[in-house]
């Protein structure tokens, strides 16, 4: 995955797609150190779909509802290598306290899964960005990439984590009343968006800013960053590191010599948008 060789990205998506269209622009500038291979949906209306055809992207759904929704004898039935009971020992993401009704919901979420994987593996990516992808992924999509020790699940989400994970980065910070909001690009874990934290940066909040205001400003760093930390990953510039006691927690590193120069784009930027 390292060295100058194009990454091969597969981008997951569920909306309209700004981020995937700003990857896909950066890669026609040439301006992108990997190449998209494919583009997948969790519904068939997702607008990032027609984007990935206008740039000549392979796109695909898994129509998450279907699995998610339909009756369990119409659905095919967990393949015998993947042991539910495990899984649910160690996600952190469903929180049904009802055991039967939590083991149901992971079974449906992995089956799911099982069909994005089966088609992502065909264009055997190096790495998964999640962009504005509205999903939760189980153990099972992780275990299943994150192979060798590597971390190869990227996501953006647009608060600076650890505040506000979850659904509404935006609105979460525009409600609590924070004068600076920002974005987080990370790897994904088990838990909801709290793997290990690739870039952050931060934009003002203006007095008089809607919540609509902040997220145009929060959307124009956004496509910045994600590129910018997909030529990291490879460039072989994110160093991972085990972090010592009490939390022994991985960290990710940039090793870019440019990174305090780039940061400084950036949050120049954040004050002009
Ligand atoms: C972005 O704000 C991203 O941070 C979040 O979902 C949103 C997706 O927007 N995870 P888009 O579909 O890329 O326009």
């Amino acid at each position: 995955m390292e060295g100058d060789r194009a990454l091969r990205a597969a981008v997951l998506v569920s909306g309209s797609g700004t981020n995937l269209q700003a990857l896909l622009d950066r890669q026609a500038e040439g301006a992108l150190a990997a190449e998209i291979v494919v583009v997948a949906a969790d519904r068939s209306d997702a607008f990032g779909l027609v984007r990935a055809g206008q740039a000549g992207a392979p796109a695909h759904v898994v129509e998450y509802d279907h699995y998610l929704k339909s009756p369990l004898d119409e659905l095919p039935p967990l393949p015998a290598h993947i042991d539910l009971e495990a899984l649910d020992a160690r996600q952190r993401i469903l929180k049904t306290p009802d055991r039967a009704r939590r083991l149901e919901r992971l079974r449906r979420l992995v089956l799911a899964e099982k069909a994005l994987i089966d088609i992502l593996e065909e264009y055997r990516p190096d790495v998964v960005c999640l962009a504005g992808f509205m999903r939760l992924v189980s153990p099972h999509f992780i275990k299943h990439f994150n192979t060798e020790g590597r971390l190869r699940i990227l996501n953006i989400h647009p608060a600076l984590l650890p505040a506000f994970p979850g659904r509404h980065g935006y609105e979460d910070t525009f409600a609590y009343g924070c004068r600076w909001g920002g974005i987080t690009v990370h790897f994904v874990d088990e838990g909801e968006d709290t793997g290990p934290i690739i870039a952050q940066v931060v934009y003002p909040v203006w007095p008089g800013d809607s919540v609509d205001d902040v997220k145009q400003r929060g959307l124009g760093l956004e496509y910045l960053m994600y590129a910018q930390c997909l030529n990291w990953l490879a460039s072989g510039n994110i160093r991972l590191e085990k972090g010592g006691e009490p939390s022994g927690r991985i960290r990710a590193v940039i090793t870019d010599p440019r990174y305090r120069t780039i940061l400084e784009g950036w949050t120049a930027k954040s004050l002009t948008l």
